[in-house]
C-alpha cells in the first residue's frame, strides 16, 4: 500500500485534535490497572458504550482484582452479567479470571502476551489491553478503528487483516498508542459512523426479537429462580422442542448451564 508520510502525518493530526476537543470522559479511561481495563474490553464487545458504563462500575465495586473475580460463584457473576447480553461472555470473563489467577499469578498484562491460553481473548483484546494499562507501542484493530482507515484511505472493504494492520502500524504516533487508540475509538464512533460513511461491519449483529440470543436470555433468567424441567422451558420460551433442545445443548456445552435428573440448572 502506498501511503505517503505527508498523508499519515495529517491523518493523525485530524484525530488527535479530534481528540482533545470531543474526547469522551470514560471511567476505564482514569485507570491504568489492567485488570479494570480488561474488564471493560470485555464488556464493551458487541455492547454500546453508554449501556456498559453501569455495569462496568458495579462490577469494580463488587470484584475489584482478578482474584476476587475468579473466586466469585459463577451464578453471582452470571447474575451481575445479565442484561449486558451475549451471556457467553460471562463464562468467559470468569474463566479468564480463573486462568489469570491460577495460570499467570495473576499477572495479566504477562497473560495477555499468552492470550490463546485465555478463554475468550483474542488479537484484538490482549492487544487492547497492553496499549490501555501500559501504552504498550503497538497497535490493535477493532470495528471502528478498521471503518476509519477504509474510508480515510478509500480502501477496498475486502481488504485483508494482514494489510489492515500494517496500515495501522505505519500510522501509529511513536509513544503515543494509549492515546491514538482511545482518539481513534471516539473518531470511529461519534464521526466516521457506520452510517455515515456507509461501511459496514464485517460480522452484522442479528436481530434480537425471536433470536436464539433473546430465547436464551429468557432460559438463563428462569434458570436463576429455579431449575426447571423441558417441559417447563417450553412453556416459558414457546418454541418448539427441537429448537429448545439444541439451544440447550449448546449452552450446556458453552458451561452456562447443566442437566442433572431431567432438570436443567445454571451451571454451579
Ligand atoms: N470499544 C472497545 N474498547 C473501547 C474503549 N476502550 N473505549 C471506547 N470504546 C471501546
Amino acid at each position: 500500500m502506498n501511503i505517503s508520510d505527508q498523508q499519515i502525518r495529517l491523518f493523525q493530526e485530524k484525530v488527535l485534535s479530534f481528540y482533545t476537543q470531543h474526547g469522551r470522559d470514560l471511567p476505564w479511561r482514569k485507570t491504568t490497572d489492567p485488570y479494570k481495563i480488561l474488564l471493560s474490553e470485555m464488556m464493551l464487545q458487541q455492547t454500546q458504550v453508554s449501556r456498559v458504563i453501569e455495569y462496568y462500575m458495579q462490577w469494580i465495586e463488587r470484584w475489584p482484582t482478578v482474584e476476587s473475580l475468579a473466586e466469585a460463584p459463577w451464578k453471582d457473576v452470571l447474575k451481575a452479567w445479565m442484561g449486558l447480553g451475549y451471556n457467553r461472555r460471562a463464562v468467559h470473563v470468569h474463566q479468564a479470571a480463573q486462568t489469570i489467577a491460577n495460570t499467570f499469578a495473576g499477572d495479566i498484562l504477562q497473560a495477555m502476551e499468552h492470550y490463546e491460553k485465555v478463554p475468550g481473548i483474542g488479537l484484538y483484546t490482549s492487544r487492547a489491553v497492553r496499549i490501555f494499562a501500559s501504552n504498550a507501542d503497538i497497535v490493535t484493530v477493532d470495528t471502528n478503528i478498521r471503518r476509519i482507515f477504509i474510508h480515510e484511505f478509500s480502501l477496498p472493504e475486502n481488504i485483508s487483516s494482514k494489510e489492515l494492520w500494517s496500515l495501522a502500524e505505519q500510522c501509529l504516533p511513536k509513544d503515543q498508542s494509549r492515546t491514538w487508540h482511545n482518539a481513534l475509538m471516539d473518531y470511529g464512533a461519534l464521526l466516521m459512523t457506520s452510517r455515515k460513511t456507509g461501511i459496514r461491519p464485517l460480522t452484522m449483529q442479528s436481530k434480537f426479537e425471536g433470536s436464539d440470543r433473546q430465547i436464551r436470555g429468557m432460559i438463563l433468567r428462569q434458570l436463576l429462580q429455579c431449575s426447571s424441567s423441558l417441559e417447563e422451558l417450553k412453556m416459558i420460551t414457546k418454541i418448539n422442542t427441537s429448537r429448545l433442545q439444541k439451544i440447550l445443548e449448546k449452552m450446556i456445552q458453552e458451561g452456562l448451564i447443566s442437566l442433572s435428573n431431567n432438570r436443567y440448572s445454571i451451571q454451579e
